[in-house]
């Protein structure tokens, strides 16, 4: 068994006992709002627009959609970087969202978070150990011999070393940097990494070697995971279970392998044909099925209804009317899409084809 086989089957055990997930979000809603001169409200954008899931200890969950869809903001509001206005965010004990004033030293030390940019998330004024050893610094008792001690651990465990310690960002590539980043994230062993596009902006050898970082310090310490990517496919590997996100909708969730090889709601099929498969049978087949869908009235955005509806080939008079629940898929997970309504009383169509993909070509 492979390690992330073992990991998925850890955690499924986890989530079939009955397990409290370690982070539970429900009906999540973040608003930012527009200000006039006077700084009063004068406009609102819901970026998140009650958004449900949740993370089991251990458990990566990989969040995808397009730019714009509120992944960093599920993950900002998670981290307390920014309010959420509806909904709730449990943390292991702690009611996140009711923390209106920041989280507690304890929250702050079992979240970590990963951000995108290396080049901007770091210090450039800090040493490596500085950057490393913060975290102890405020969290610990750990005098600083202790402290440069663990670093040296961190920073091997990244496959950096005692050498680098009293060197600033600016002299490391960077990929280095986000070692770097994710050595401190590690710190204190924290229960959860937020870990927001942690390789979009490395290049493609760089991004296969820090995934397999994450990957590998992950089973080692058997932390939870919440990876942010726009890129489908790049989170198939690590993630036990993906949601994809669309307009401020999670769409679907499901394990990792069902939702990549069977994706359930159109959008998800639309986001995985931008990903080059090898059998080229199944290249042809998402490419038959991406030709023949509408895309041209994709910038309206829906307010009531399905949210994908004004993109999508399957758009039903219903998909108007009200958000489609979040029906089961056959092999795992849901997707909020009428064309899975288990019977015809629900959506006026025809039941659900067996778990096939709506509009598959096959
Ligand atoms: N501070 C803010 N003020 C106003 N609007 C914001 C703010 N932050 C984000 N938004 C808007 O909220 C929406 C969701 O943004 P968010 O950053 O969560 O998306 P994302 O899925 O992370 O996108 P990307 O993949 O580009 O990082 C976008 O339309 C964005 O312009
Ligand atoms: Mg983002």
């Amino acid at each position: 068994m492979s390690g992330a086989e073992a990991s998925a089957k850890a955690v499924a055990r986890r989530a079939d006992a009955g397990q409290r997930p370690l982070l539970e979000i429900s009906e999540l809603q973040v608003t930012y709002w527009r200000r006039s001169l006077l700084g009063l409200r004068s406009g609102a954008f819901h970026a998140v627009r009650g958004a449900s899931l949740s993370i089991h200890a251990g458990e990566t969950l990989g969040l995808v959609g397009e730019s714009g869809s509120g992944k960093s903001s599920i993950a900002n509001a998670v981290l307390g970087l920014v309010p959420s206005s509806g909904g709730s965010i449990r943390f292991a004990d702690h009611d996140l969202g009711a923390m209106k004033k920041g989280y507690p030293p304890v929250v702050r030390s079992q979240i970590q978070a990963v951000f995108q940019d290396p080049y901007s998330s770091l210090n450039p004024s800090m040493t490596v150990e500085d950057i490393v050893t913060e975290p102890l610094r405020v969290h610990t008792t750990l005098d600083r011999k202790a402290r440069r001690a663990a670093a040296v651990e961190l920073l091997r465990r990244v496959s950096l070393s005692e050498e680098h310690l009293q060197r600033h960002p600016h002299q490391f590539s960077g990929g280095q940097r986000q070692r770097i980043a994710i050595a401190s994230a590690l710190a204190l062993q924290p229960k959860l990494i937020v870990l927001d596009e942690p390789v979009s902006a490395l290049d493609v050898s760089t991004q296969n070697q820090i995934i397999n970082l994450l990957y590998e310090r992950r089973d080692a310490l058997g932390m939870a995971y919440l990876l942010i990517a726009h890129d489908l496919a790049l989170v198939h590997h690590i993630a036990d279970r993906i949601a994809v996100m669309y307009l401020g909708h999670i769409v679907e969730i499901g394990p990792s392998e069902r939702v990549f090889k069977s994706p359930a709601h159109p959008y998800t099929r639309a986001l995985l044909d931008a990903v080059p498969l090898l059998d080229p049978q199944l290249q042809r087949q998402r490419r038959a099925a991406r030709n023949s869908a509408a895309t041209s009235d994709a910038a309206r955005v829906a307010d009531t209804g399905c949210p994908y509806r004004n993109r999508c080939v399957h758009a039903m008079p219903q998909c108007a009317r009200a958000m489609p629940p979040a029906y089961p898929v056959p092999d795992g997970g849901t997707a909020n899409c009428y064309l899975l309504a288990p019977t015809p009383d629900a959506t006026g169509m025809p039941p659900a084809n067996g778990g096939q993909r709506p509009g598959s070509a096959s």
